[in-house]
């Protein structure tokens, strides 16, 4: 990991990011200096030329100096004219990816983040990257307006129904960059969380070939553990809590076993199969009094990420 970021800011985690501050302290600074100039400025007048009788008014003799009012015309035009060259050059450098950059195919859907790789796969609130290597991000929504940010590359883009938007990025290092949804989109947008996990370029290469990500197995791991960070990574704790109480949809608590009423009157045991075809065709049995708002995450879980929720929900008792 690189340095944790100043005070005003996080790590600078692309190879944007330092020229973005650069930019962000002059402006910042500009105010600042200019804040503290005319601050005096005025208090030094007001204290200076208080009227201190009623006939002063009448005697004063306030002209017109061409100079000074050249100086704070101009002055600031030159100082504006710097921040608009120099903003628009970042601009540029950020809105268009290098010829060689890879492309990921990003869907933003209510409450979630599905990346799609040149080599078919696809992960879920999990954006796969390499150091050292730029990144391509083709965006778009499949709902609503939703807004991608990763604050320490310094990238932010709309993501918007039926267009494309893109933005591209290089991480200098290896790591973990959180990346928000910052437009609201719904009760779950502040669940609406993703991760960029930048590998080094080898294990990228590697994991691209195969068509495997790290992580995606979880060999080796307790399925109902597994399942429980699933149901906070993969974002199901945007709409179903664990708790009992109702949220967009119904509660994983004691969900398994019982039996379940949909909207067309049927009835089913939610046993495995259940909760499978719940999650890969959602609008297949809708539960009564539910509105059919769950997207699909067919091709988004892995098996093994299927199993383990379904663990999970069945160890909710
Ligand atoms: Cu998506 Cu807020």
């Amino acid at each position: 990991m690189a340095s944790s970021g100043s005070f005003w800011m996080p790590e600078q985690g692309s190879t944007i990011a330092a020229d973005v501050d650069t930019l962000f302290d002059f402006i910042y600074y500009l105010n600042v200096i200019f804040f503290v100039l005319i601050t005096a400025a005025t208090i030094y007048f007001v204290v200076k030329y208080k009227r201190k009788s009623d006939d002063q008014l009448a005697s004063s003799n306030v002209g017109h100096n061409t100079a000074l009012e050249a100086a704070w015309t101009f002055v600031p035009l030159v100082l504006v004219i710097i921040c608009f060259v120099w903003g628009f050059r970042v601009f540029l450098d950020q809105s268009v990816a290098p010829a060689n950059a890879i492309e990921v195919q990003v869907k933003a859907e209510r409450w979630k983040w599905d990346f799609q790789y040149s080599n078919g796969s696809q992960t879920l609130n999990e954006l796969f990257a390499p150091a050292g290597r730029p990144v391509k991000l083709v965006m778009s929504a499949k709902d609503v307006l939703h807004s991608f940010f990763v604050p320490e590359f310094r990238i932010k883009s709309d993501v918007v129904p039926n267009r494309y938007t893109s933005v591209w990025f290089e991480a200098k290092e290896p790591g973990d960059y959180q990346i928000y949804c910052t437009e609201y989109c719904g009760t779950g947008h502040s669940n609406m969380l993703a991760t960029v996990k930048v590998l080094p370029a080898d294990e990228f290469d590697k994991a691209m070939l195969k068509g495997e990500w790290p992580g995606q197995s979880g060999e080796g791991r307790d399925p109902v553990e597994w399942g429980k960070e699933l149901y906070v990574s993969k974002t199901c704790n945007a709409c179903h809590s664990v708790n009992g109480s109702r949220l967009v949809g119904p509660s994983f608590k004691g969900l398994f076993g019982r039996d379940a009423k949909f909207a067309d009157g049927s009835t089913a045991k939610a046993d495995e199969n259940y909760i499978r075809e719940s999650i890969m065709d959602p609008n297949a049995k809708i539960v009564e009094g539910y509105a059919p708002a769950m997207p699909s995450f067919a091709g988004q879980l892995s098996d093994g990420q299927t199993d383990a929720l379904i663990a999970y929900i069945k160890s909710l008792k």
